[in-house]
C-alpha cells in the first residue's frame, strides 16, 4: 500500500501544451490489448477500456497500425480505413465525456509485420532478420525476412503517417504518439543493426535519424506539433534488436534536431528503466540530458519512484502500463492509498 503523501508529486497539475492541462502527472503507457475486428476496426469494449481509465493526466492508445500490410500481432486494430475512424471516434468521445484526454500511438512494425496476417512480406530499411520463433500470443510464428523498402515506399509510409494522424484528430483524439520505441520501424532505421542501407535514409547518424525526424516534422505540419508525442528506446531491448557502437549518434542527432520542433513530449520506451553502461544512466535519464521539453518516464516504475522522478526533475511525467492495466482506477487508488491489485496474464484474458 502506497500512503498518498508518497505519491503526492503525481498529483501535482501540468500544463503539458498550451491547449492540454493535466490535472496530474499519471499516464497510461500505450497497451495493446490483441482486441479487433475483423476489419481491425477497434471492438466496442475500448471505449469502456479507455474511459474506465479517464481519470489519468493522459491515456495513450495501444499501438494503432496506420495501414494494411503491416500486422504482426493477432488482432491489433488500425485506422487507415473510415470505419476505423468511425469506431474510434466513440473511444474518443467516451474518454471526454469522462473529462479525460487521450492520444492515439501510431505504428508501423517495420520489419516485425508477418505475412501470416495478410500475406504480403514485411517491408523494412534493409533485407535484415534473425531468424527463430516469435514472443506472440495466440499463434505461433517464425520470423521472416523482410523486403527493402524502396525510396518510393518511404516517401508512402510518410504520407500514412501524415493520414493516419489526420484520421486521429478528426476521430477526437487530443493528439497522436509517433511508436518510435520497442524496435518498430522508426528504430529499425536508426539502429545500424537493422539499417544496411547507403542512400539518404542509411549510412551517417544523420542519415538514420533521418526518418524518423521526417515523420515527425510531417505530423507537426499536419496536425500541430503540440499534438504530437515521439516514443523512443534508447536500448535495444525488444523486437531482436540489436545494439550497435554508433546507433546512439543517430538517436542524439534525433533528440537535437526535434528539439526545437515544440513537440508535446517524448515518452521512455523500455520494459524495465534500469541503468545501462552503454547509456550512462537509466533510458530516461538519458533522455533527459538531451531534451529539453517534457519527458515521460516508464519502465516498470513504482508509482513512488514515478512519483520520485516528477519531483526531482527527472520526468515532468510518469507512465504505468501493466499497473494501470491491472487497476482501471490507479489514479482512485493512489489518491487514497488504497491497496493495489497485481498484474497478471488474467487481466489481458479479461480484455473484450
Ligand atoms: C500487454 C502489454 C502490451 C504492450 N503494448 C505496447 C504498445 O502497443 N505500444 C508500446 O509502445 N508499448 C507497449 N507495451 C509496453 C508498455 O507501454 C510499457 O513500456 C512496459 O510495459 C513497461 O512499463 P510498465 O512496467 O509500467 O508496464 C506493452 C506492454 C504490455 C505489458
Amino acid at each position: 500500500m502506497t500512503p498518498p503523501e508518497a505519491v503526492a508529486a503525481l498529483f501535482q497539475p501540468f500544463d503539458l501544451t498550451p491547449r492540454l492541462r493535466l490535472p496530474n502527472r499519471i499516464v497510461l503507457a500505450p497497451c495493446t490489448r490483441n482486441r479487433a475486428l475483423g476489419d481491425l476496426s477497434p471492438t466496442p469494449g475500448a471505449a469502456g477500456h479507455y474511459a474506465s481509465r479517464a481519470a489519468a493526466g493522459l491515456l495513450v492508445t495501444e499501438g494503432v497500425l496506420i495501414s494494411p500490410g503491416i500486422q504482426g500481432y493477432v488482432d491489433t486494430p488500425g485506422i487507415f480505413t473510415d470505419a476505423h475512424q468511425k469506431a474510434w471516434e466513440k473511444v474518443a468521445a467516451a474518454v471526454h465525456a469522462r473529462g479525460g484526454r487521450i492520444f492515439m500511438q501510431l505504428w508501423h512494425l517495420g520489419r516485425m509485420a508477418h505475412s501470416h496476417f495478410h500475406a504480403v512480406p514485411p517491408r523494412a530499411p534493409s533485407a535484415v532478420f534473425d531468424p527463430g520463433p516469435r514472443r506472440q500470443s495466440r499463434v505461433t510464428l517464425e520470423h521472416e525476412p523482410p523486403v527493402a523498402l524502396s525510396e518510393a515506399e518511404i516517401m508512402g509510409i510518410l504520407a500514412e503517417f501524415e493520414q493516419a494522424a489526420l484520421r486521429a484528430v478528426a476521430a477526437g483524439f487530443d493528439g497522436v504518439e509517433i511508436h518510435g520505441a520497442n524496435g518498430y520501424l522508426p528504430e529499425q532505421f536508426w539502429r545500424m543493426h537493422t539499417n544496411r542501407r547507403s542512400d539518404g535514409w542509411g549510412g551517417t547518424p544523420e542519415r538514420r535519424a533521418r526518418f524518423t525526424i521526417e515523420v515527425c516534422n510531417r505530423l507537426g505540419a499536419a496536425i500541430g506539433p503540440d499534438r504530437v508525442g515521439l516514443r523512443l528506446s534508447p536500448m535495444a531491448y525488444f523486437s531482436e534488436m540489436k545494439y550497435t557502437p554508433g546507433d546512439n549518434l543517430a538517436l542524439d542527432v534525433i533528440l537535437a534536431r526535434l528539439s526545437g520542433a515544440g513537440l508535446a513530449y517524448v515518452h521512455t520506451g523500455i520494459v524495465e528503466d534500469h541503468p545501462e553502461e552503454v547509456l550512462g544512466g537509466t533510458s530516461t535519464q538519458y533522455l533527459r540530458r538531451r531534451w529539453p521539453g517534457v519527458v515521460v518516464a516508464n519502465g516498470a516504475l513504482t508509482p513512488e519512484q514515478g512519483a520520485s522522478l516528477v519531483a526531482s526533475g527527472g520526468a515532468e511525467l510518469a507512465a504505468f502500463g501493466k499497473l494501470f492495466l491491472a487497476n482501471a482506477d490507479l489514479v482512485e487508488r493512489l489518491s487514497r492509498g488504497q491497496p493495489l491489485e497485481p498484474y497478471s496474464r488474467a487481466v489481458l484474458d479479461a480484455f473484450t
